[in-house]
């Protein structure tokens, strides 16, 4: 078989065959094929895409490129939750504890952040002492003695998409549904869960733009799902802000601890993360329906079996479990500057993407692989879409290293304000599967 070949084939808009994408995959992976080749092939992918048969295949391919992890050893139906993420995302840390409360196992690998979005595994980092590399049997004994287990994606999970996803990273071929698709869920199937939720966001802060590319991706991961014997939903969400108050590792900690104590409730943090625990709980058969599902979450809520789950993998794992009881435990900034309204009217629109890239300036992302984080720094925003401002009023509290410059107009560039009234749309937008 020629390389060659298959660019050509894929070129011109033809389909390639199971055993071609095998034999690519392979090559990618072991170096037998070189770079150029497959980047004139993910652009040739971007351009002419890939029949569903083609992306089971490289799906496949990928998945069966590493280790794939056998959780039979314990009980239960084994459910994942995957979202496509944004800035502020830290929905992982408030459902895995609740879906585990409630008697459903849930393993979870996650990613480092990389840019202006956050990763859930800088995020756990932040709570002192924690392990986030988890050894295969650190992993298990977590998902057996406290239903929750989550840890930075070992290297040998899907060793060809790291190759592939860091050759699309630098010829601008992220962008491609079926590469997404086959990317995210060849760890997902290689990560050994029996079922899964998705949380495909889109808006202004996500990383697909419009409900039409966030479906067509959400009903190809659903279709790959299925196809291997996943059971498998998919949440279509809008992300046009951050999502819930803080943007940066320990504040976010506290967030999602303050939600599982039972405040914020009403927020679209707390209702999304409640929303995907329940379709979670639905898949992991605890529940017959959505209803009896959010009826097991509030309870876990209201009788503090959620956050002492959290508290049980913490420990388990390393981590000094107080720091939930007592935030000063956390990491913290050295100074907290207060940037303040400078007029009067109604936020019209929150630039997520920028709010993300101040937070990162500031210490709590990576600009570059391998940065090392300052996990106190970040931001909480004060304010949110729709609502209603005066002069003066503060809008963001700004986490900063001591002595760091922290300039207001970069903030206040982040919103739009209005004059008049704006409405706020709903955050669930479409549901598949
Ligand atoms: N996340 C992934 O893991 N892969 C992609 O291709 C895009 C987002």
């Amino acid at each position: 078989m020629r390389m060659y070949d298959l660019i050509y084939t894929k070129k011109m808009g033809g389909e390639l065959t199971p055993e071609q994408i095998a034999f690519w995959v392979k090559g990618a992976a072991d170096g037998s094929i070189p770079d150029e080749q497959s980047a004139s092939l993910l652009m040739a992918t971007c351009w002419r895409g890939m029949t569903t048969a083609e992306t089971l295949a490289l799906t496949l391919a990928m998945r069966d490129s590493g280790k794939r992890l056998d959780l039979s050893a314990v009980p239960g139906v084994k459910v994942d939750k995957h979202s496509t993420g944004g800035v502020g995302d830290k929905t992982t840390l408030i459902l895995g504890p609740i879906v585990a409360a409630c008697g459903v196992p849930c393993p979870m690998f996650s990613g480092r952040g990389l840019g202006h979005t956050g990763g859930t595994v800088d995020k756990f980092a932040a709570i002192p002492g924690l392990r986030v590399e988890l050894s295969e049997a650190e992993f298990l004994r977590s998902l057996a003695e406290t239903g929750f287990a989550n840890s930075a994606q070992t290297a040998d999970i899907a060793p060809a998409d790291r190759k592939l996803y860091a050759l699309r990273d630098i010829t601008a071929t992220v962008e491609s549904i079926p590469l997404i698709t086959a990317s995210i869920m060849s760890k997902k199937l290689a990560g050994g869960a029996d079922a899964l939720v998705l949380d495909v966001k889109c808006g202004s802060s996500a990383f697909m733009k419009t409900q039409e590319e966030a479906h067509t991706l959400a009903q190809s991961m659903v279709d790959v799902g299925r196809a291997h014997g996943m059971r498998i939903r998919a949440l279509v969400t809008r992300m046009d802000a951050p999502l819930g108050w803080a943007i940066g590792n320990a504040l976010e900690v506290m967030e999602s601890v303050e939600i599982l104590r039972g405040e914020h409730g009403d927020s679209e943090l707390a209702q999304m993360s409640f929303r995907l625990a329940a379709e979670m709980l639905v898949l992991g058969g605890a529940a017959k329906d959505l209803a009896a599902a959010e009826a097991l979450v509030a309870a876990s809520i209201a009788k503090g079996t959620a956050l002492e789950t959290l508290r049980r993998f913490v420990a388990l794992n390393g981590g000094d479990a107080r720091a939930l009881d007592d935030f000063s435990r956390l990491p913290q900034a050295g100074q907290v500057v207060q940037v303040r309204a400078d007029r009067t009217g109604h936020v019209a629109a929150m630039d997520g993407r920028a709010l993300g890239i101040l937070a990162m300036e500031l210490g709590a992302g990576r600009k570059n692989q391998g940065d090392v984080l300052d996990l106190g720094v970040g931001l909480r925003v004060r304010t949110r879409v729709g609502a209603r401002i005066e002069a003066g009023e503060p809008l963001f509290d700004v986490h900063a290293k001591t002595g760091a410059a922290v300039d207001p107009a970069a903030f206040l560039a982040t919103l739009r304000i209005s004059d008049g009234p704006v409405a706020s749309g709903p955050w669930l937008l479409e549901q598949l599967g």
